[in-house]
């Protein structure tokens, strides 16, 4: 087999096979010359280094935290290679918990540099982003279930000089988006039913961002897909390779077992 042949599948994994990989070009026999190995060995170094530059951002989840202590919280983030504040606002109506809201988001806003990127789990998105904007998100993410005017919302929103993303449920499909694509900066693919933090991925979602980005790709979109809910060590990867370009934790991340390094 050439050697092109056998790098590629494995250069496309983490950087931990880089030994494995090495070994082999080394004992094979297309390795004829200790040059032509070298040789090799730096086109691999070059595509392991690709690769990682794609990897998803970390968006830890507040709601998992211990809310007694969000400053340790945010701290934690911050060491754990977070690349934004997840801030799951829920109101009781479009789903059952009520979290926080804008003044619990003001009180953190000083303690971090990252971005604060709130997730609005609630009817009438239109009635509270100035106040969110206001009170320091950076993303604002409305449902589009909850959204009336979807499309004015987006550019609204990007009129307060803010990123806007929308986010879709498990049960309303890609196609539906198509003609916000052009209008927000991300969309946001739960990834579980809302609500509650702690839940399994439901697989059907990783196909939805699939389709997503082969969309995007299809129409040179320039949105990020955030993937949100039941991310964890052992479905991170998964979701990675459908396209999130965010990877949402709450409970994997809290209980140490994910993190920015993943
Ligand atoms: C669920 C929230 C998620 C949640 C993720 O409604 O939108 O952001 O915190 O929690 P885990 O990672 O535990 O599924
Ligand atoms: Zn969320």
């Amino acid at each position: 087999m050439p050697l092109r042949q056998v790098s590629c599948p494995l250069v496309s994994e983490a950087s931990d096979r880089y030994v494995q990989v090495f070994l082999i070009l080394r004992f094979s026999k297309h390795a004829i010359s200790p040059q032509n190995a070298v040789y090799n060995i730096r086109v691999i170094c070059y595509n392991t280094k690709q690769y990682n530059m794609k990897k998803p951002l970390l968006a830890p989840s507040l709601l998992s935290a211990d809310f007694s202590d969000l400053a340790a919280a945010v701290r934690q983030i911050e060491e754990k290679k977070g690349s934004a504040v997840h801030i799951d606002v829920m109101d009781g109506q479009f789903v059952p918990q009520i979290s926080y809201g804008q003044p619990v988001i003001r009180s953190i806003r000083g303690l971090t540099a990252l971005p604060f990127d709130v997730h609005l789990m609630v009817e009438r998105p239109d009635a509270m982003v100035d106040s969110f904007a206001e009170a320091g998100a950076d993303w604002i993410t409305f449902h589009l279930e909850a959204a009336t005017h979807a499309h004015r919302l987006a550019r609204h929103i990007r009129s307060l000089g803010k990123k806007a993303g929308v986010s879709v449920v498990p049960s309303t499909p890609v196609s539906l988006l198509e003609e916000l694509l052009d209008e927000v900066d991300v969309v946001l693919v739960m990834t579980v039913n809302p609500g509650f933090g702690g839940q399994e991925l439901i697989p059907a979602c990783v196909r939805k961002i699939a389709r997503l980005a082969a969309l995007r790709a299809e129409r040179g979109g320039r949105f990020l897909i955030s993937a949100d809910g039941g991310v964890n060590e052992r479905t991170a990867q998964a979701v990675a390779d459908a396209g999130a370009d965010i990877l949402v934790s709450g409970s994997a991340f809290f209980s140490g077992s994910l993190t920015g390094d993943f």
